[in-house]
């Protein structure tokens, strides 16, 4: 199995971003902690962070041919703004699930929208770096390919 996991703007920062909001850890830990976590299962990991939605499309549409079955995505601002990244998604059919560091709702309104939730399998939000652990064991157990 293939997993991908997907990073947006910012979360290079994560660490000494916003700590109250965004937590002490840092994007190396929870890359480190996934891949620990995958190879466990016999899975591999692949990881890209980038601040660049163009790069994130480009990676998402590389998926549709390198095999990967699952899709795991903090697209980070791109949340609240990408069509684009939303488009590449649906168009690869690849299923992912969303997730967020920090609770969204519970925060700024224009965090609320969200381009990717109801295309998702599913959505993670508020459960710091341990909602991408629960992700990943979510698609370690579900062989969903769409
Ligand atoms: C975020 C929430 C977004 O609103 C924000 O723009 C981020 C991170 C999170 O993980 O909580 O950069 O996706």
């Amino acid at each position: 199995k293939n997993i991908l996991v997907l990073h947006g703007p910012n979360l290079n920062l994560l660490g000494t971003r916003e700590p109250g909001v965004y937590g002490h850890v840092t994007l190396d830990e929870i890359n480190a902690k996934l891949s620990a976590q995958a190879e466990t299962k016999g899975a591999k990991l692949a990881h890209l962070q980038s601040n660049a939605e163009a790069a994130l499309v480009d990676r998402i549409q590389q998926a549709r041919t390198d095999g990967t079955d699952f899709i795991i995505i903090n697209p980070a601002a791109f949340t609240h703004t990408s069509v684009a990244i939303r488009d590449a998604l649906a168009a690869v059919a690849i299923p992912f699930v969303e997730v967020h560091l920090s609770n969204v709702h519970a925060r700024e309104a224009f965090r609320k929208e969200s381009y990717f939730s109801d295309i998702a399998v599913g959505v993670i939000s508020g459960l710091g770096a341990t909602g991408y652990e629960l992700a990943l064991q979510f698609a370690l157990q579900h062989s969903v390919r769409s």
